[in-house]
């Protein structure tokens, strides 16, 4: 299909569902989300003439993953957006089976954007072609074809390219598999965004003694942050080990010092960025307020996607709120960027209040879109618990050091939970949506996302301790 066939059939979709968006208790009300069919990464973020793009991986034709579009909305203050038409549809030969993920830079006024044209051939062998786009208002775009082809020594699951400017130098990294099938992260260079030297590897396969780290590396970043290079990734195929990679693929980063003129990248362990349910191919940007903000497909591609009860209403998956990250120590901190104050509707509940061998629960705090923060000031028992709608339950047990989320699954209804190490815990920041909770747990030092589905008229929210504690609640109804 020609590009205009395509945007017709897809405003034709969008068009016919929105009876059934409109009906659909599990619509997020704060939350970017495809109007019908399905999303999963965040694509091209970037702050361009006053305003915040947000380009997104979307199938309008289904709610399984396909040949993707890349949405668009905009924003000038990051809380109301507009729906722009899609950027990119899959019209040519380089990308029929898809416009996968990449990334947005400026230059000379003008939006760049580089992505993945995947192709199957007659045999459904894969090929991979990155390309580039170019709009002058940032809504329309001009597409210029493939500008890197796949190099010797690399499988075609080669894709994702993320690029920046550095020292009137133009960079980009890519997500690999080499041919001893193992994930790695490549790097090419430009002068012109248009001619790409191929630079090899940056991190993964054996790089920096990693070893076996998983068979391909999706979604790469990196960035200077203070005085450090991040590399974000996120690889496919880690085992399980304790409380660690428990969901089917990973989101991480390194921390380290990258060296341009030679390609060196020394950096240290790999660390999750978030340690809920659903998480993935994270990205960030930097706006021009200079911080460094950060989206989540708040999903994932694994068997829990069948069973999403909004696939009835013609769509499924969102993405994060944005995260400001910084660096402390050997971590990154994510905080919600501080826009969100503005969703706030009422401040409900705002109390010191003391919780000992009982279930308490206060009107006020029950309730469905809200912001809750707790500031815990003095815990004696082992246990502190909050219950949310009769589906979620937060759980800091003091003995182990253990913070865990519970929540039923989407298949069956039987319990299943995350935990993450936490030698203390000083405050929890939660951000419910209608089918959704982020958790910030210690000024953002973990954080923990999910999809829930509870009942729409369950609204309750109880807080318990096995020991007498004493906590600053506030809650806001957004
Ligand atoms: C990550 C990913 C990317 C790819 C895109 C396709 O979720 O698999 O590697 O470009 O999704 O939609």
């Amino acid at each position: 299909m020609n590009q205009q066939e395509l945007l017709q059939l897809a405003s034709k979709k969008i068009e016919e569902n929105k009876p059934l968006i409109a009906k659909d208790f599990n619509r997020l009300q704060f939350h970017l989300m495809p109007p019908v069919g399905l999303l999963n990464d965040p694509n091209g973020l970037i702050y361009f003439n006053g305003a915040y793009h947000v380009f997104y991986q979307w199938n309008p034709f289904d709610t399984t993953h396909g040949a993707k579009f890349w949405g668009h909305y905009t924003s000038k203050d990051l809380i109301s957006w507009e729906e722009q038409p899609p950027a990119l549809v899959p019209s040519e030969w380089y990308e029929k089976n898809g416009c996968y993920s990449g990334s947005a830079v400026e230059h000379n006024g003008k939006m760049y954007l580089f992505y993945t044209g995947n192709v199957k051939n007659e045999h459904n062998e894969r090929q991979t072609y990155q390309c580039m786009a170019v709009s002058s208002d940032g809504i329309t775009f001009e597409k210029k074809g493939p500008v890197i082809y796949l190099p010797d020594g690399y499988t075609p699951h080669f894709r994702d390219p993320k690029v920046w400017q550095q020292n009137g130098r133009w960079y980009m990294v890519l997500g690999a598999q080499n041919d001893q099938e193992e994930g790695q992260v490549v790097l090419y260079t430009s002068l012109d965004l248009e001619n790409w030297e191929f630079k090899g590897p940056l991190a993964g396969g054996n790089l920096n003694g990693l070893g076996d780290f998983g068979y391909m590396w999706e979604c790469p970043d990196l960035f200077r942050l203070g005085a450090q290079d991040v590399l974000l990734v996120s690889p496919q195929g880690l085992e399980p080990a304790g409380h660690l990679y428990q969901n089917l693929f990973q989101s991480g980063y390194f921390i380290g010092n990258w060296t341009p003129e030679t390609n060196q990248y020394e950096h240290g362990p790999f660390i999750e960025l978030d340690r809920g349910f659903d998480f993935y191919a994270p990205q960030t940007f930097e706006d021009d307020q200079g911080r460094r903000l950060l989206y989540a497909w708040m999903g994932l591609t694994d068997d829990t996607e069948a069973y999403q009860p909004t696939i009835a209403n013609g769509w499924i998956h969102a993405l994060t709120i944005p995260r400001e990250i910084e660096i402390k120590g050997n971590k990154l901190y994510q905080k919600p960027a501080v826009e969100l104050t503005h969703l706030r509707k009422s401040l409900d509940f705002q109390q010191q209040v003391s919780i000992e061998n009982e279930v308490k629960t206060w009107t006020e705090i029950n309730g469905t879109v809200s912001e809750i923060r707790l500031e815990m000031s003095q815990m004696e028992g082992t246990h502190f618990e909050i219950t949310l709608r009769e589906n979620l339950k937060l759980r800091f047990n003091q003995a182990e050091k253990l913070f865990t989320l519970e929540r039923k699954s989407f298949k069956d209804g039987t319990t299943e939970s995350r935990s993450c190490e936490l030698p203390i815990l000083t405050d929890i920041h939660l951000f419910l949506d209608t089918s959704s909770i982020e958790i910030f747990l210690n000024g953002g030092q973990e954080v923990m996302t999910a999809r829930f589905f509870a009942e729409p008229f369950e609204q309750t929210i109880t807080f318990s301790s096995n020991g007498k504690i004493d906590v600053f609640i506030e809650k806001w109804s957004l």
